[in-house]
C-alpha cells in the first residue's frame, strides 16, 4: 500500500501545503478536485480533508501522515507523531476581549464568559492560570460573539490580527503558538516510514533553501581580502578570475537577513555586479 497523507482541501494551510509538496517533488494535478489523489514523482497518496479532522484521521490510520496545524493537533488531543515543524502557518490561539475595554490581567477573565472553538485548549490554559471562566463553545464566526452579546471575550486563532481589528477587539495573552506540522500514525509499516523518511528529507531541502540566497559579486583585487572576511565562512567561498585582470567574481551562499545586512557595505568597499539568487533546494 501507498503513503497516504491527509492535507486541508481548503483554507488557511492549503496553497502553502501544496507549494511544499510541489517542491519537494510531488506532483498533484490542480484539476482533480476529488477526495483522494495519486501524486506523481513521489508515490503518495492525498487525502483532502477538512483541517479539523486531519489530526483524527492520522490517529486512527485513515492516513498514515498529514500537514495540519499544531493548534488543530493539540485540541483534539489525537495520538500521533509530530514529524516535524513545517515553519508556515505560523499563528497563535489567543485571547482578546472588547478594545475599549480596561485589562489588568488573567483575573480579568474570572467569571467572565469565552467563546471559542478550542474548549480544550482554553480549559487546559484556565486551569492552568487558575481562573474560573465559563467556556460558549462555537464552531465558527467566534469573533462576532462579543459584539451579539454571546460572550465576553473570545479565544480564537490570531495571524494577521486583521480579524481582530476589524471586530474592534484587542488580543490580551497568548494561549498557544502554532504552525502547521506533518504528523504520524505511531506505528506505520517499515516501508511506509522509508518513504516518509524520503518525504522530510525532500521537505528539509526545501525549507533550508526558504531563506537563503545565491550571492555573487565582482570584486576588485585590493578589495579582495577584506570583502572574504566580511562573508560568512561556515564553507569558504568560491572565488573566480574574471576574464578582466584584476577582478574577481566571488560566490556565496547567505540568509536573506544577512545579506540585506551586509549589501551596503559589500558595495561601499568596492564589490560591483552584486547579484542575490533564490536557491530551490539545499542538501547538507
Ligand atoms: C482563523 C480565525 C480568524 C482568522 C484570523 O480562522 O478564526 O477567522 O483565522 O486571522 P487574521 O488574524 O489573519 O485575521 P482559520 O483560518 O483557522 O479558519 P477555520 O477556523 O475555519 O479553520
Ligand atoms: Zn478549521
Amino acid at each position: 500500500a501507498m503513503l497516504r497523507i491527509a492535507i486541508q482541501s481548503k483554507g488557511r494551510l492549503f496553497e502553502d501545503c501544496m507549494s511544499l509538496l510541489s517542491e519537494a517533488g510531488v506532483k498533484l494535478s490542480p484539476s482533480k478536485r476529488s477526495l483522494l489523489v495519486q501524486a506523481s514523482g513521489f508515490p503518495l497518496e492525498v487525502l483532502y480533508l477538512r483541517d479539523d479532522d486531519i489530526p483524527q484521521c492520522v490517529a486512527d490510520g485513515v492516513a498514515d501522515i498529514g500537514i495540519v496545524g499544531l493548534n488543530e493537533v493539540e485540541e483534539r488531543g489525537a495520538v500521533v507523531d509530530i514529524a516535524r515543524q513545517l515553519g508556515f502557518s505560523t499563528c497563535r490561539l489567543s485571547l482578546a476581549i472588547p478594545a475599549a475595554t480596561v485589562y489588568e490581567g488573567k483575573s480579568w477573565f474570572e467569571g467572565k464568559t469565552i467563546a471559542t472553538s478550542y474548549p480544550s485548549i482554553l480549559s487546559g490554559w484556565l486551569a492552568k492560570e487558575g481562573v474560573k471562566a465559563n467556556i460558549h463553545v462555537i464552531s465558527g464566526s467566534v469573533e462576532i460573539s462579543p459584539s451579539v452579546g454571546l460572550s465576553d471575550a473570545i479565544c480564537d486563532i490570531v495571524s494577521s490580527g486583521s480579524t481582530l481589528v476589524t471586530n474592534h477587539l484587542k488580543e490580551v495573552e497568548v494561549v498557544l503558538r502554532s504552525e502547521a506540522v506533518l504528523i504520524a500514525h505511531p506505528l506505520i509499516s517499515e516501508e511506509k516510514k522509508q518513504e516518509l523518511e524520503e518525504l522530510i528529507f525532500r521537505m528539509e531541502a526545501v525549507q533550508k533553501a526558504k531563506d537563503k540566497k545565491y550571492v555573487m559579486m565582482n570584486v576588485p583585487d585590493e578589495a579582495l581580502a577584506r570583502i572574504l572576511e566580511m562573508l560568512p565562512s561556515e564553507k569558504s567561498p568560491t572565488v573566480i578570475p574574471l576574464a578582466t585582470p584584476g577582478w574577481h567574481s566571488v560566490h556565496t551562499v547567505i540568509s536573506e537577513e544577512r545579506f540585506w545586512s551586509l549589501a551596503s557595505t559589500l558595495k561601499a568597499c568596492g564589490a560591483d555586479g552584486i547579484l542575490a539568487l533564490d536557491i530551490e533546494k539545499v542538501i547538507l
